[in-house]
């Protein structure tokens, strides 16, 4: 186990398209146990592969019950919407005005190779979305309508 240092959106890393994972390996496993140690210690809820150097497409998920492992994730179905503010672990303090589906549903594969779906609503539906858009190399200020000043953060919580 160990953290790994999360890139910011100036690294080319977080502007490539991820290959897929195809060895579900020792080295996976050790990425995925590396990735949930650095989004515990940095507090966030989503952490994506390319933001810790990693061009693979793997995107973990605290969704307050348990670390959701995606591997090769896509979106299956979306449907609604929500408004709200978004931010990224590769944006430090920063925070973005951004619309995403209400709820969504993915589909990946686990540590293991074996596929599954998953169905996430809100904040972790607008998780799911903003993770799978690293995997393309979308950062959410590429998609934002604008960001958002402290004073509308304040008013927002
Ligand atoms: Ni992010």
């Amino acid at each position: 186990m160990g953290i790994r240092k999360i890139l910011t959106d100036k690294d080319p890393a977080l502007h490539k398209v991820c290959k897929p994972v195809v060895n579900f390996d020792r080295k996976l496993h050790k990425l995925l146990d590396d990735m949930a140690e650095t989004l515990a210690e940095a507090n966030g809820v989503g952490l994506a592969a390319p933001q810790v150097g990693i061009l693979r497409r793997v995107v973990i998920v605290d969704t307050g019950d348990e670390i959701l492992e995606l591997v090769n994730p896509t979106l299956v179905e979306t449907s609604g919407e929500q408004t709200g503010a978004e931010g990224c672990l590769s944006v430090p303090g920063k925070y973005g005005l951004v619309t995403r589906p209400n709820v969504a549903k993915v589909k990946a594969q686990d540590r293991y190779g074996d596929w599954f779906e998953a169905e996430g609503e809100e904040l972790i539906a607008r998780c799911f979305c903003h993770e799978l858009d690293h995997l393309d190399g979308i950062v959410y200020t590429q998609v934002m309508d604008r960001f958002l000043s402290d004073e509308e953060l304040d008013e927002m919580e």
